[in-house]
């Protein structure tokens, strides 16, 4: 298995061309299943989980077509589903493939799909995706690890309150109810980027959406949806896993194509910690800015609130920062496996439930370390470019998910790290 070596200590200093968001890219791809036509997309991100989903979606009968220079640009063409099964062996890589079972059942009355892998983080179960599925008028039942899904009459608009804030299922829901018949309204949504990202690709195919980016989202049914060229949104959490990468070292890195006003609360968290941020025509600057980082407290929200997939990299950037932060995680339940691999790194870390209480060293110190989910790891590289000395991750598999060429997106900064082929 593949390894990361880093010899930190060097602060970062350069520019990084941020890719399009691996959490809109995902479920655009699944969108194409809505339409007999071709869906282009554009500023696709070249990660694992792409193809893992590109595996899923080949399986039910889309053609997937990349350029072949770049795999920059896809075209996704579902003339016709060969299949409603989506299998374990190809769903358990990635979680957001549950998100093709409405699209299915909205297209062809009824689908298969396996209960899905994905990170390690805590239970993550799908009943509120199945909860909103049944309120259109399907009937999901469970066997053997299966969701069987069924709508003999297609599916029907309803009104819909989510009993808590999920990406996925506002994301699924929005998709199914695109083809159902009649109006559906979504309350208690979530209000990510990449919904409206989302919403706007499906408007352009010729759905009727309303709101999405707001807690309540106004479907209106329509009987087919066309094709349609779209651009993926650039990465929110690769651009602030560079910021922390600057903040971490001491360095400073401008984030092309990157938007800052999709990271406010995390760039407002950053600054009171001592980064400077700028926002420059071609994306967003982070610097260091003299003498030692301040603690600063966070806690994870739902959109616009700080991204929980940016605490662990937090946690790497207050690992050596000055005085006691304070860390609540409150959207995912064991998502602090960072913290006994930031330990062995001399980082002074304490866990009580979903709040961390980190007392700032003046270093860390390199040291092989290993995750299990995929921000967790990426906290380890910063970790290991801000220590003394040289850091190994292993499991690198967890970053390809992720992110797109982080070696060499770090290198060209100046880092010295590499990967090690096993
Ligand atoms: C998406 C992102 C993930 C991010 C998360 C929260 C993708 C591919 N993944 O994941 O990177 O960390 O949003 O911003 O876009 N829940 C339930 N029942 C459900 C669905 C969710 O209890 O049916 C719970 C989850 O266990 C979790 C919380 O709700 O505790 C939020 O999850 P959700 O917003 O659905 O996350 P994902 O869409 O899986």
């Amino acid at each position: 298995m593949d390894k990361i070596a880093i010899e930190g200590g060097i602060p970062l200093k350069g520019e990084i061309a941020i890719a399009g968001a691996k959490n809109a890219a995902l479920k655009l791809m699944v969108a194409s299943l809505l339409s007999e036509s071709p869906v282009t997309l554009e500023n696709m991100p070249a990660v694992a989980d792409v193809e893992a989903l590109r595996g899923v979606l080949e399986n039910l009968g889309v053609a997937v077509a990349d350029e072949v220079e770049s795999r920059r640009v896809m075209t996704l063409h579902a003339a016709s589903i060969a299949s409603t099964t989506a299998p374990y062996d190809l769903v358990r890589k990635m979680r957001a493939s549950v998100l093709v079972l409405g699209p299915l059942l909205a297209r062809c009355r009824e689908a298969t799909v396996s209960l899905p892998g994905g990170c390690a983080i805590g239970a993550r179960p799908v009943d509120i995706h199945i909860l909103g599925l049944e309120a259109l008028g399907a009937e999901i039942g469970l066997e053997d690890g299966h969701l069987h899904g069924r709508a003999p009459d297609g599916l029907s608009g309803a009104d819909i309150t989510l009993p808590r804030i999920s990406v996925g299922a506002t994301e699924h829901l929005m998709m199914a109810a695109a083809l159902a018949r009649g109006a559906t309204t979504l309350r208690n949504a979530a209000r990510e980027p990449e919904i409206a990202d989302l919403a706007a690709c499906l408007n352009a195919m010729g759905a009727e959406i309303d709101g999405a980016g707001a807690d309540t989202i106004r479907i209106r049914g329509v009987e087919r949806l066309d094709g349609a060229t779209h651009g993926v949104l650039p990465d929110r959490i690769e651009t602030g896993t560079y910021a922390m990468a600057a903040a971490a070292t001491d360095g400073e890195i401008e984030m092309t194509g990157a938007s800052a006003a999709h990271l406010a609360e995390t760039l407002e968290a950053l600054e009171a910690a001592g980064v400077e941020i700028s926002d420059t025509n071609r994306g967003v600057t982070a610097r260091r800015a003299n003498g030692r980082l301040a603690a600063v407290d966070i806690e994870t929200r739902p959109y616009p609130g700080f991204a929980t997939d940016l605490q662990a990299q937090f946690m790497a950037v207050m690992a050596t920062a000055e005085g006691q932060s304070h860390i609540q995680e409150t959207i995912f339940e064991n998502r602090f496996m960072h913290v006994p691999e930031l330990l062995r790194m001399g980082a002074d870390i304490r866990v009580h439930g979903g709040s961390a209480i980190v007392n700032g060293v003046e270093r860390l110190l390199g040291a092989p370390v290993m995750a299990t989910d995929l921000r967790a790891s990426v906290c380890l590289v910063l970790a290991g470019l801000a220590a003394r000395g040289e850091t190994v991750v292993n499991r690198v598999y967890h970053l390809d998910r992720g992110y797109e060429r982080l070696v060499d997106k770090l290198a060209a900064c100046g880092a010295r790290i590499e990967r090690r082929t096993a």
